[in-house]
């Protein structure tokens, strides 16, 4: 019999006669070890970390509004953590050791328990160790309906990662504190998965409209997604809706823990196959493919409509409010003279010995105190001015922003902004959400070694 908890409730008869199991069988996710068939076939499976001993972990699908409970168990040999990514939550529920919980020791459990107030497409992730937990699987998609979701025929969730496995053994390495790939572009890999699996086929048919939701799970690569024999729209980002879709003519952007809801109409006929790729240095790259059999009812649709926007605080006029840096600094080959873990102020060359590559405003490490202090509902500017010679995918917890665009208007909201190389973007927000917040660069090799801080609401 499987009676999820929400079936249980809602049904009076149900708990009337199962009035135990409604109260003592809270939802399970439990990270554990597990075996998994990644790389191409021929290879054995890849030993993996995953949330139910799989990766991706189980999709997690909610109503807007509706409230999540799980308990993480932790049955891996090291201590973690889940956060929510781009929830607007419950500071205490946001899943950072040393700042909002303690990490779930091996053995331990912990009891997450929050509300979603926004529709559009999450995801949660192990933020312990991140580099190495992430790296080896946990994480997976978190999809909050609309109560009112656009028309199409499919609603398929991509999540992209980048692993790097042994060519022999399709093992992963565990160089997860190689010191090059933290002073560079991070942990980049050698196989690229899409729900970890290479290369899958979803079947489609002609003229069908599909959602696809993208989300990049990977430590470091930024895809550079692009469609073939299909066309459509981006219609959000990092969950949230865009006022106006905007027209896939080539490709775009989609960094590390960036996601990207699309509608898209197939376009090539039957038999053909159509496929998302990643344009990367080398050539485009396939990465899923959508293989047409047949052609739907209906004839394609035209244009599309913006999906329903989330309550979101507004944010219209930035006159008069006030403007932080956060520069972003060190690096291979703009090494860090010097930066300060707490009080003391080390050299570079000291720095690299504890593994501290990188430094945010002067530090090599979360520091103690928060680098915006901010009374609860006040605006505020953050100019992350990028000193370094890589692209940071700079994440603020639990608040999302807006991109202030070149010409100074309001751009998109978004949780994850890419700051390419000697840029400066600037976001707006709002700060509606009270308690200490993480802000950090989701290049997770970078954000061990030093990209990350933290702000707080009061
Ligand atoms: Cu997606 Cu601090 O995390
Ligand atoms: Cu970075």
């Amino acid at each position: 019999m499987n009676l999820s908890r929400r079936s249980l409730l809602k049904s009076a008869a149900a708990l009337a006669v199962f009035p135990t199991l409604a109260r003592s069988a809270p939802l399970t996710l439990t990270a554990r070890e597990g075996a998994q068939l990644i790389a191409p076939p021929g290879f054995p499976e890849t030993a993996i970390w995953g949330f139910g001993g799989q990766v991706p972990g189980s999709p997690i699908h909610l109503q807007q509004g509706e409230r999540v409970q799980r308990r993480l168990v932790n049955e891996l040999p090291q201590a973690t953590s889940v956060h929510w990514h781009g929830i607007r939550i419950d500071n205490a529920m946001d899943g950072v050791p040393g700042l909002t919980q303690d990490a779930v020791p091996s053995g331990a459990t912990f009891d997450y328990d929050f509300i979603v107030p926004d529709a559009g497409t999450y995801w949660y992730h192990a933020h312990n160790k991140s580099v190495e937990q992430v790296a080896r699987g946990l994480y997976g998609p978190l999809i909050v309906h609309e109560s009112e979701a656009p028309d199409v025929e499919q609603d398929l969730v991509l999540m992209l990662d980048d692993w790097r496995l042994d060519p022999e053994t399709a093992q992963i390495t565990r160089d997860f504190d190689n010191g090059h790939d933290l002073s560079h572009a991070g942990r980049l890999g050698n196989l690229i998965t899409v729900n970890g699996a290479f290369d899958p086929s979803f079947p489609v048919q002609q003229n069908q409209r599909l959602r696809l939701r993208l989300i990049n799970a990977a430590n470091a690569r930024v895809f550079t997604v692009g469609l073939d024999g299909m066309a459509g729209w981006i219609v959000a980002l990092d969950g949230m809706p865009l006022a106006e879709p905007i027209p896939i003519e080539d490709t775009f952007p989609l960094a590390p823990a960036q996601r990207a809801d699309l509608l898209v109409d197939v376009l090539a006929a039957n038999a053909e196959t159509a496929s998302l790729f990643s344009q990367e240095r080398d050539g485009a790259f396939g990465l899923a493919r959508f293989s047409v059999a047949g052609q739907a009812a209906s004839t394609p649709r035209s244009g599309v409509r913006p999906l329903p926007p989330n309550p979101l605080s507004e944010l219209t006029d930035l006159n008069n409010v006030p403007r932080h840096e956060m520069r972003l600094q060190g690096g291979a080959m703009r090494w860090l003279g010097s930066a300060r873990i707490g009080e003391t102020e080390l050299s570079g060359r000291e720095l690299a010995q504890l593994g501290r590559f990188w430094a945010l405003n002067g530090y090599a490490e979360r520091p103690d105190d928060p680098f915006l202090d901010a009374p609860l509902g006040s605006v505020h500017r953050i100019a992350f001015v990028n000193e370094t010679a890589f692209p940071h995918a700079m994440h603020l917890h639990g608040h999302h922003f807006r991109l202030i665009l070149p010409d100074g208007s309001l751009g998109p909201w978004r949780d994850t902004v890419l700051v390419e190389r000697g840029e400066t973007r600037e976001i707006a927000l709002v700060t509606d959400n009270p308690g200490n917040w993480l802000l950090h660069c989701h290049m997770l090799g970078h954000a061990a070694s030093g990209m990350m801080s933290w702000y707080r609401v009061t």
